[in-house]
């Protein structure tokens, strides 16, 4: 399945990711700029953070309760489609997932 990382200036990534592997773990491996994943996919950073455009939205899920709290403290700018990407798993329904990268992570 194809993931899509846009960053803040609007450089497309896309990336053929593995299932069963994070959205995280996907940007890292591949460099993408702008997701960090420094407490290794946890839910406890934050640096992870990204937008998940709207058409996805609802087959990626909500935020559990932890996700949630730290999407409350940790991220910069929480918006309707903030997620910390480390918690969305790449499966084949999620094809041509697109996120957004923030400009800056905290
Ligand atoms: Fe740290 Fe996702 S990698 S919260």
């Amino acid at each position: 399945p194809k993931v899509v990382y846009v960053e803040d200036a609007g450089q497309e990534h896309p990336i053929e990711a593995t299932v069963g592997e994070s959205v995280m773990a996907t940007a890292v491996k591949n460099g993408v700029p702008g997701i960090i994943g420094e407490c290794g996919g946890n839910a406890s950073c934050g640096t992870c953070h990204v937008w998940v455009r709207a058409e996805f939205t609802k087959l990626v899920g909500e935020p559990n309760d932890l996700e949630e709290d730290l999407l409350e403290m940790a991220v910069t700018d929480r918006r309707e489609g903030s997620r910390l990407s480390c918690q969305i798993s790449v499966s084949p329904e999620l094809d041509g997932l697109t996120v957004d990268v923030p400009p800056q992570q905290p």
